[in-house]
């Protein structure tokens, strides 16, 4: 079996390679990101391998279809960047839903620590020999509130950290998980009211068109002054210019920001001798209490290879039974895991 993978990086191919070899399946690399222009790449391959940045529109969805590419493995949890419901009836799309929650909810919790106790700060001046600590007072997470919107494996683990450090946690969900609210330290609750209530806001929701820029400028005018803002899941959860607008007005106290609406057009690559061409994002990475990683969240060495495994899994267990567990079907449900695995 032939698989063309998209959007490569040296860290992915060591696990995909170990795997492919035990599977037999040999993966073609190719460093480009799929898109309309690079979909041609795929020719002559029975799959594609396709990562959080790459754009799989109609246009790229029918190339392949009459390059006759038979699977997308999204070599991911996340699937906004799919037209899904084009994709119906040309490609099975299939995806690894979870890999290791830990990895996304211990880095959001890195991101916190290294925020508010002004880490970054301090690290910088540490190796300049400057031993002053003015400016780098940072505040207790025991007894804060924290905002958790979706409680699914990720939430739900950096909920189980939060109540490590003796936060409180109000949490918000489309559909609420059985049996975590304990009507006390952690409590379902309307949207409003966590953001009235939350020191600490932290996104872990798919993105969909309910939850597009759910941290807008009208949900930051009902948020407390000074709430930390944390979006590990996906940029455009977050309204960027609104962000930018509440940190300037000293609204919002401090952002982490793993992820940016934009950020296909600039995170995994080196810009470092470019000029930055995004206004916003430049800005944001100006401030002194925003902190950007590049999508990393996900990068620990037991979630690659938990990547690499179910990913292969699914492409051979497609290939071989025609059905797989993880894929994303349009028929059965709205871009759900597919029920029964043979919708067409
Ligand atoms: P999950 O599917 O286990 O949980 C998502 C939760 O969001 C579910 O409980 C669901 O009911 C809830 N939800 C759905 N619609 C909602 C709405 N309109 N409002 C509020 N809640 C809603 O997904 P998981 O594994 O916890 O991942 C969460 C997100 O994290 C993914 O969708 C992905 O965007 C992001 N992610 C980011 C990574 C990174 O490297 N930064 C890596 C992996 C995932």
């Amino acid at each position: 079996m032939k698989i063309a993978f998209f959007d490569t990086k040296p860290y992915d191919r060591e696990a995909f390679e170990k795997y492919g070899k035990e599977y037999n399946i040999k993966f073609k690399y190719f460093e480009t990101k799929l898109n309309e222009d690079t979909v041609d790449l795929a020719q002559g391959y029975d799959g594609v391998c396709a990562f959080v940045n790459d754009t799989v529109n109609e246009a790229v969805i029918d190339r392949m279809a009459q390059m006759g590419v038979k699977v997308l493995a999204l070599r991911c949890a996340g699937f906004n960047n799919v037209d899904m419901k084009y994709a119906f009836g040309k490609i099975h799309v299939l995806r690894v839903p979870a890999y290791s929650p830990y990895a996304v909810a211990e880095h959001t919790m890195a991101l916190l620590l290294t925020s508010i106790r002004r880490i970054h700060k301090a690290y910088i001046r540490t190796k300049d020999f400057n031993f002053s600590l003015s400016g780098l007072t940072g505040f207790d997470l025991y007894g804060k509130t924290v905002g958790v919107i979706g409680t699914g494996r990720i939430g739900r683990v950096f909920i189980d950290i939060c109540r490590g450090f003796g936060m409180k946690v109000l949490a918000y969900d489309k559909f609420p998980a059985a049996g975590l609210d304990n009507g006390d330290t952690i409590r379902y609750v309307e949207l409003n009211e966590l953001f009235e209530k939350s020191d600490i806001i932290s996104l872990h929701c798919p993105l969909t068109e309910d939850t597009h820029h759910i941290i807008n400028g009208d949900a930051l005018d009902v948020c407390k002054r000074g709430v930390v803002i944390l979006n590990t899941s996906r940029g455009a959860l977050v309204d960027a210019e609104a962000l930018l607008a509440g940190i300037k007005s000293r609204k919002v106290g401090a952002a982490c920001l793993d992820v940016y609406e934009e950020e296909s057009d600039f995170f995994f690559e080196d810009f470092s001798g470019h000029i930055m061409e995004d206004d916003t994002l430049a800005r944001l990475i100006s401030m002194p209490n925003v902190i950007v990683t590049s999508h990393q969240a996900f990068l620990t060495q037991e979630a690659l290879e938990n990547i690499a495994e179910t990913t292969v899994k699914n492409i051979v267990g497609f290939f071989e039974t025609g059905q797989c567990p993880n894929e994303l079907c349009y028929r059965c449900g709205t871009a759900e895991d597919c029920r029964d695995g043979k919708c067409f």
